[in-house]
């Protein structure tokens, strides 16, 4: 292994310390703000839950970064939590704000798209419901096909229209929204920034007014016009919010940019940061939330929700936990996965559009119980001369193992049984 050089100021203390040409250890630790972040929501939902756990919490410095006024509903958090109702409770859900949005407006179906019978029903769920599951591809699972599906690549998505979904929901919410307060705004977010970007792409197509929070590098520059230091400095006149001198002006039209938009997009742990502290957020999306662990998915959820959407399929790939420790396994369970299998019904979509009907064949009848409905028609493809099977399509088993390379995987056996089909000639037409 080739030795790493490090190079830094001399004047530095940390350098100081370290001779030329001396071996030293550097330990990479988790990120300091996703821990604080995730461990103030964590406070703030279940300090509310059980006042007696408030006097336990040693830590005021990290509660007073969250008030309790951002708790999540009541409503919310008995759904979310697994304590019974007490009488105390049941007085305040009387006491509920009503509902969000306008009654009756829901019932006008966008025209622009033809959403599909089990995508309708979601937002139905969307509209009407304090909690709403959408799953991806039906998961009525043995535990068995659970296993496999948790060893097999075909865990990858079959697009059933989630996010597409989530953007419906989005706008109408945004259509409809009752604001109990200027303060209040529509939450958006995801575990990734691609799938943040996903979100943004489509409510601009939907002429939603939309701010996107976080670094701009993360984002796609296609979409960089909806990042709120774009917003803002468009509000100021200026080409960039740098060339404003003040500190106060600067955070006053970040503020500003954010309050005139109708849904703010950012990941899930981005909306425990500054920017956002003051901000409520009663209406909450949350797409891919089976891939984020449980405490980064209670941040957004910690700014007074009311209304929680999430969507996801449990039975795609659980939240990355990269610690070994072994109590850090509860942390691959993700919130969309522990309320499905404590009783939440999830809102299935079934109907996939992105494979040829030929390649859904195989995961929809071996994985999904033959549930899953194809919306590409199925056209005949033609074999290639040299093809020898009666199938189009043959599963070959290969018998290697990925290994890592960079931060990604390769498969060295999978690659060698697959590049002398690619260089026959009749592949190229194929
Ligand atoms: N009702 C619909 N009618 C026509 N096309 C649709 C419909 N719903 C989704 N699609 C199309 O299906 C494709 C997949 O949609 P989408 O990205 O929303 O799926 P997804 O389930 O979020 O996928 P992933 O799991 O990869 O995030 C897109 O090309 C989208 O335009
Ligand atoms: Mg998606």
């Amino acid at each position: 292994m080739n030795p790493l050089v490090l190079c830094g100021d001399e004047k530095n203390p940390i350098f100081r310390s370290v001779r030329a040409g001396e071996p030293a250890r550097i330990d990479k630790l988790a990120p300091r703000t996703t821990f604080v972040r995730t461990l103030c929501a964590l406070h703030c939902i279940s300090a509310q839950v059980q006042s007696r756990f408030q006097k336990h919490l040693e830590d005021a410095q990290v509660i007073d970064r969250l008030p309790s006024k951002f708790a999540p509903s009541l409503m919310l958090k008995k759904l979310l939590m697994p304590f019974g109702p007490t009488d105390e409770d049941r007085y305040w859900w009387a006491q509920e704000e009503p509902h969000l949005l306008k009654d009756g407006a829901l019932a006008d179906v966008d025209p622009s798209r033809t959403l599909n019978d089990s995508q309708l029903k979601a937002l139905e769920s969307a509209a009407e419901n304090t909690l709403t599951l959408i799953q991806g591809p039906p998961g009525v699972l043995d535990k068995q096909t659970q296993n496999t599906l948790h060893e097999s690549r075909e865990r990858n998505s079959l697009g059933t229209g989630k996010t597409t979904t989530c953007v419906q929901i989005l706008r109408r919410w945004a259509m409809t929204f009752k604001r109990p307060n200027k303060s209040c705004r529509i939450l958006a977010t995801s575990g990734s920034n691609i799938a943040v970007d996903n979100l943004v792409e489509g409510l601009l197509k939907e002429n939603v007014k939309v701010v996107r929070i976080g670094r701009p590098e993360s984002t796609r520059p296609e979409l960089a016009a909806s990042a709120v230091e774009n917003v803002a400095a468009k509000m100021l006149g200026v080409s960039s919010l740098a060339e404003v001198p003040s500190f106060h002006q600067r955070r006053q039209a970040l503020h500003q940019a954010i309050l005139e938009a109708q849904v703010v997009c950012c990941t899930a742990v981005t909306a425990g940061g500054g920017l956002l502290r003051d901000i409520y957020f009663p209406l909450v999306l949350i797409d891919e939330a089976s891939q984020a662990t449980e405490p980064a998915t209670l941040v957004p959820i910690c700014h007074g929700c009311k209304q929680l959407v999430l969507c996801g399929d449990h039975c795609q790939l659980p939240p990355t936990v990269k610690s070994e420790k072994e109590h850090s396994e509860v942390l691959k369970m993700s919130l969309f996965e522990r309320l499905a299998l404590t009783g939440v019904k999830p809102v299935m979509l079934n109907v996939q559009y992105r494979m040829h009907p030929l390649l859904s064949a195989f995961p929809s009848q071996a994985f999904y119980e033959g549930k899953l409905l194809d919306a590409i028609m199925q056209t005949p493809v033609e074999k290639p001369p040299s093809w020898k099977y009666k199938h189009n399509l043959v599963v070959v088993p290969v018998f290697d193992q990925e290994s890592p390379k960079g931060t990604s995987h390769m498969n060295e056996g999978e690659a060698e049984v697959l590049v002398p089909w690619c260089l026959r000639p009749s592949a190229s037409c194929y």
